[in-house]
């Protein structure tokens, strides 16, 4: 089993060890680091989403079940639309109306939005409690299972309501992507292609990114890859590495907002009926074809960049106008006073932070 440890010493969150192994839903109790962690925990409410509810919740369920745990199932209507207050208000109900108490704990099982929601549940349901994070698409187990980030979404705009709180644990089993619609699997490689093209800014620095030479391989990556595991662990140790030097997001971590500011603004114009993953794709396309013809940018950048997105089918443009996207990115949570923070790359797997002023935004898109 593939065992990775992220440690966030500027939080009081304990270490949270991320286990990635095939089936391992059927046995994830017998951890004798589960086990060790939740000895004083008499009931889980497993927080998930209809979808994922009819798949994978009973397996869980009946591994709780035998290790003497007790189980609730809170779920919701699966989709971006769900990550809202309403959600949110029924699931804390639901948590209260089944007793749970603070020596008990969540589970959050799904994708980006269950374990956003689920865990800005647990960060908030009587003040805190702990959550287990189990990702069950792509993008949630290379991206949303490392760093903390928990939040809803208000008219204003995404992930504008929130808390940092650290799962305790996350259980990964690669297995479930065999169930999850290509289109998904399409929006978790657009994660891992950020990561691939942010991944030299390491201090570890290597003079390539090795995630990009596992992703220019010949044969595309698949939920039956024999490397899917090993894609998984380098994203997360990525990711990791980042989040672990800069947990609140103040710095180097936002190097992975980028493609955000435009993706979340395509999100949004889109009424979300655009996916996550497949917004990223889009701001990622745009800012790194702006840079180019600004002489800021690598071209070879752009043109490895593009081949990916196209090989994982991925898009790379919108119909939505600059100022469209421009007016929608104005509420974006990355922007202080006149300024905003953008993700802007240099070349083959190489990105910097650039404070620009906001106006200058519509210019790049
Ligand atoms: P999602 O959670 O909506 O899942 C996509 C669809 O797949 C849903 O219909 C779901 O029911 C279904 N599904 C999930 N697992 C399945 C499986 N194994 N088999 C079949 N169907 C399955 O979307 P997502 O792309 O996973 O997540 C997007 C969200 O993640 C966005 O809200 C984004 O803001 C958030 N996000 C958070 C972080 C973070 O660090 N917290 C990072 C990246 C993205
Ligand atoms: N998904 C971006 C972050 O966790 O910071």
């Amino acid at each position: 089993m593939k065992t990775i440890t992220a440690g966030f010493p500027w939080s009081s969150a304990d270490n949270c060890e991320i286990f990635i192994e095939r089936g391992l839903l059927a046995h994830f109790t017998q951890i004798a680091e589960f086990r060790k962690k939740f000895s004083g925990v008499k009931k889980f409410a497993i927080i998930t989403d209809e979808n994922v509810c009819r798949l994978y919740a009973e397996r869980v369920a009946n591994s709780l079940n035998e290790a003497g745990f007790d189980v609730v199932i809170p779920y919701f209507t699966p989709g971006e639309q769900s990550k809202n207050i309403d959600t949110f208000f029924m699931l804390q109900n639901q948590l209260a109306e089944n007793e749970i108490t603070r020596s008990d704990a969540i589970i959050a099982l799904g994708g980006g939005v269950v374990v956003d929601l689920a865990g800005f549940v647990a960060a908030t349901y009587l003040r805190g409690i702990p959550f287990v994070q189990m990702p069950t698409t792509l993008l949630a187990m290379v991206d949303s299972s490392v760093g903390g980030k928990t939040a809803i979404d208000i008219p204003a705009g995404k992930n504008l309501v929130g808390a940092f709180h650290q799962p305790a644990m996350v259980v990964c089993d690669p297995d479930t992507l065999g169930t999850l619609p290509a289109e998904n699997f399409a929006d978790g490689m657009a994660e891992v292609i950020k990561h691939a093209m942010i991944e030299c800014r390491r201090p570890e620095a290597r003079t390539t990114s090795a995630l990009l030479h596992m992703l220019n391989s010949e044969i595309p990556i698949s939920e039956n890859s024999g490397i899917l595991a090993d894609v998984i662990e380098a994203n997360v140790k990525i990711k990791r590495d980042i989040v672990q030097r800069d947990e609140f997001d103040t710095g180097e971590r936002q190097l992975l907002n980028f493609g955000h500011t435009i993706g979340h603004a395509v999100e949004k114009l889109s009424s979300f009926k655009i996916s996550h993953g497949s917004a990223v794709a889009i701001g990622m396309s745009i800012i790194t074809k702006s840079a180019v013809q600004k002489g800021q940018c690598a071209p070879e950048c752009a043109e490895i960049l593009e081949n990916l997105l196209q090989k994982y089918n991925l898009p790379t443009h919108t119909d939505f106008s600059p100022q469209e996207i421009f007016e929608a990115s104005l509420s974006d949570k990355k922007r202080t006073g006149g300024f905003i923070i953008e993700v802007i790359p240099r070349s083959p797997g190489v990105c910097e932070l650039v404070k620009m002023p906001v106006g200058d935004l519509l210019d790049w898109i």
